[in-house]
């Protein structure tokens, strides 16, 4: 089922029209069909059916409540890089073994909270780490199940320099050669117990090129660090980075992951897990918008909208592309060639440029599409605009899953008065 259509002129989620969702919460709001959702998570599952696996959603991509609980719904597990985000998993009803807790600087606070929640694995990506996660498990009278997260170095091709982790020198994962001595050093240690070994190379990645040489790099660790570690090993990890459709690009070849699955399964006898964060949701959602003035200068046209960078950083940060559709115009309808952008103020408050978009009127809604990933988690409080609120549609129902900030919010955390304290 496509989760944005249109009836008539008017463009729906799902069964749920988008210029009612806009007269009723207001905009800018971003707006989800959990529907999208399920169906991804279907789509990748069913692809690895004959694949010992298991999904593990990556919460930075969308961490909303209402988002996760489609998710565990659907049976998936979750993948959290903080404190916070493993705070939303548990309050989002996710069992602790179905939690995988990674991330490139955790502190110390962050290991605690992890190994007293009982998750499934911590991933460590650095030697330090792991005598840190050993000291903190033995305070606690406990044993810690960690994964090692390898830096494979390998090429990687993906939309964005930003958005590429596994080649030589990337700050992320335990250096390739240093995985042995890592194991040797966590073979030594009495709380913690090496269950994992994975990689995650990139985000948006252009092939499966890196996916398959990275697997190999690690399929060609798994024999060693057996040796060392004994076979306390269970699970191989190929992180996340499928990509999804912006604009002209091919659709993630889910087949061709599933077979770089199957293999590394076949090889390893590993269990095999999996980090999507963007494939799930990025095409779930859209932010909605409306116009705010039309005007002209120095030669460009210009549709200044309600939302900005604030709400949607991609196009400022990656100069990434995201489609812009008019909710009550079809695509006959009259086209302009203008700048789509927002209020704050910065030139680099944009979200397209030079485009060819409806020609529209103040007052009318426009929505930007595939902004269900790396949307709203990256918004900012710049120019002290409140976060948005967020929509999920399920069929022909709608609610609201985060409601928009207040002005009170903003200032919540300030004390009228400063408590001074002394610091001589
Ligand atoms: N696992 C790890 C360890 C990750 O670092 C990431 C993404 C994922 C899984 C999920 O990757 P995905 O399936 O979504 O490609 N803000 C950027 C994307 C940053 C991705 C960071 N890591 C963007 O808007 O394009």
């Amino acid at each position: 089922m496509e989760a944005f259509a249109r009836q008539d002129t008017s463009l729906h989620v799902e069964g749920v029209a988008l210029d009612a969702i806009a007269r009723e919460v207001g905009t800018p709001a971003f707006v989800y069909s959990a529907n999208h959702i399920r169906g991804r998570y279907t789509a990748l599952h069913s692809a690895m059916a004959d694949v010992p696996h298991r999904i593990h959603y990556s919460a930075k991509a969308n961490a909303c409540r209402g988002i996760l609980s489609v998710l565990r719904e659907a049976g998936s597990g979750i993948d959290v890089v903080s404190g916070g985000e493993l705070f939303r998993a548990l309050r989002a009803g996710f069992a602790p073994e179905d939690i995988i807790f990674g991330g490139v600087g955790k502190t110390e606070d962050e290991l605690r909270e992890g190994i007293s929640a009982g998750v499934k694995l911590i991933n460590v990506e650095s030697l330090a780490e792991i005598e840190l996660a050993n000291g903190i498990a033995a305070s606690l009278g406990r044993t810690v199940n960690l994964g090692f997260r390898v830096n494979p170095e390998v090429a990687v091709e993906s939309a964005h320099k930003y958005t590429k982790t596994g080649e030589k020198g990337h700050k992320f994962g335990i250096p390739y050669d240093d995985v042995e001595h890592a194991a040797s050093i966590a073979k030594g240690l009495s709380n913690v117990r090496l269950r994992g070994i994975g990689m995650h190379v990139g985000s948006q990645l252009r092939s499966l090129d890196a996916h398959r040489a990275g697997a190999e790099r690690l399929l060609s660790l798994v024999e060693a660090v057996r040796r060392i570690a004994g076979d306390s090993l269970v699970a191989l990890d190929l992180g996340g980075g499928l990509p999804v459709r912006y604009d002209d690009e091919s659709e993630a070849d889910v087949l061709g992951f599933a077979s770089i699955a199957r293999d590394a399964a076949k090889r390893s006898g590993l269990e095999i897990l999996v980090e999507p964060g963007r494939f799930m949701v990025a095409n779930a959602g859209v932010l909605l918008t409306r116009v705010l003035y039309r005007k002209r200068t120095g030669g460009t046209e210009y549709v200044v909208v309600d939302a900005g960078m604030t709400e949607l950083l991609r196009p400022s940060h990656y100069d990434a592309y995201h489609r812009i559709e008019a909710v009550s115009r079809d695509d006959r309808a009259p086209q302009i060639v203008a700048d789509v952008v927002g209020p704050v103020c910065e030139s680099g408050d944009f979200f397209a440029r030079a485009r060819s978009v409806p020609d529209v009127a103040p007052g009318e809604y426009l929505v930007i599409h595939s902004v269900g990933a790396y949307g709203f988690v990256m918004a900012s409080h710049y120019n002290a605009r409140r976060r948005a609120v967020e929509v999920v549609v399920d069929g022909n129902r709608w609610a609201v899953a985060t409601r928009r900030e207040t002005y009170e919010d903003l200032v919540r955390h300030e004390p009228p008065v400063l408590d001074w304290r002394d610091g001589a």
